[in-house]
């Protein structure tokens, strides 16, 4: 199976992400090394779990099946999860999987990262989202009433198995908002890696037409090119110090969109395709890139046919900003397009933003 790996300095940390896609059953075996042996915790989506749990067939001594949405991504799941690990009597030596989309990656994780101080945990991403963004790196966390993502951990699991086959039964909104992460590796592809075998934005629109049609080795060829550019930014700054805030491209603006429509109106991947259309706008404004580059970016946005983001209140808008994990010192940083495939994080004063028409 071909490998990718992303080496953390600390080399016990460093892990392989192994992306493919054959039969969903012969994941079994390949988990094996990494469960022989030690008592096996499975936090699954329940979607996922209908599908696949039979075909999975994981010798599991306790499976908590995760109900699907976003908001299941609460203390409340913690506390349930970590009490049926301590009912199950699992030990630092055992291993816990989690199987589903971020929501299950970030509570799982989240969970294995406290659970007796640290206990090992394999990822194993069924949405297009968690394949490309959220199963690598070791972010981990819940939500919260103040916000998402406030308490949590980076927390790297022991290994990835990402397949291809997941994504065929991926409804349409679903695969959209992955899509919306894709998109973005495109514009920020030279500041992840400088040297890049494939150019992304390229690729995106030479194969849109089978990207939208989900043609399973296209797929792969776009997960590997995206998780590579991934595990490059991750083992240059494992803890988002510097160079890793370049993966909130349209992040601040599209937070602001999510926010304001409660999580409910929009996808993040949507939100996020609306915060770098606003980043675009933004930089020729300032003169950061030329009117061309914005133009060849919303060709390749609009290929994917993201259902269009209206526009909002800018103090609205700017009060959510304000308060964003990303602001800091009174200023809202925001990650701009400075060259073609290249990007950079700027910091505004809040008031800029009050008087700024979109
Ligand atoms: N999702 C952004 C990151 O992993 O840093």
């Amino acid at each position: 199976m071909p490998e990718l790996r992303v080496k953390i300095e600390e080399t016990d940390k460093s892990y392989p992400v192994y992306i493919d896609c054959s039969e969903i059953s012969g994941l079994r075996e390949k988990l094996e090394p990494y469960i022989s042996g030690r008592k096996v915790f499975v936090v699954i989506s329940e979607k996922v779990n209908k599908l696949y749990g039979k075909i999975l067939d994981i010798p599991a001594v306790d499976k908590f099946i995760l109900k699907d949405g976003e908001k299941e991504k609460n203390f409340k799941n913690y506390k349930k999860i970590t009490d049926r690990m301590l009912k199950s009597r699992l030990s630092r030596k055992d291993v816990l999987l989690a199987i589903g989309g971020g929501v299950v990656g970030d509570l799982a994780g989240f969970a294995a990262s406290t659970y007796m101080r640290g206990i090992d945990f394999i990822q194993i991403p069924t949405t297009l989202l968690a394949c490309v963004d959220s199963s690598v790196g070791g972010k981990t966390g819940i939500d919260t009433d103040y916000g998402k993502n406030l308490v949590g951990a980076f927390f790297q699991p022991k290994a990835v198995f990402i397949n291809i086959n997941f994504l065929k039964t991926l409804d349409e909104k679903q695969f959209k908002t992955g899509l919306g992460e894709v998109v973005k590796y495109s514009f920020i592809e030279k500041s992840c890696k400088p040297q890049t075998e494939v150019d992304l934005f390229n690729f995106l629109s030479e194969n849109f037409e089978k990207i939208n049609n989900k043609d399973v080795r296209t797929l792969e060829k776009l997960v590997q090119y995206c998780v590579s550019l991934k595990i490059a930014v991750v083992e240059q700054d494992e803890k988002e110090g510097g160079l890793r805030k370049i993966l909130n491209f349209g992040h601040t603006y599209g937070h602001a969109v999510e926010k304001i429509t409660n999580y409910k109106k929009y996808t993040h991947g949507e939100a996020v395709v609306e915060g770098m259309r606003f980043a675009f706008k933004l930089a020729v404004e300032k003169g950061l890139i030329e009117k061309n580059y914005k133009f060849l970016a919303d060709d390749v946005i609009n290929k994917f046919r993201f259902t269009p983001v209206k526009k909002f209140n800018m103090n609205k808008i700017t009060e959510i900003m304000k308060t964003d994990k990303k602001a800091s010192n009174g200023k809202i940083t925001f990650v701009l397009p400075t060259e073609y495939q290249e990007v950079k994080s700027f910091d505004f004063d809040e008031d800029f933003f009050l008087n700024y028409t979109y």
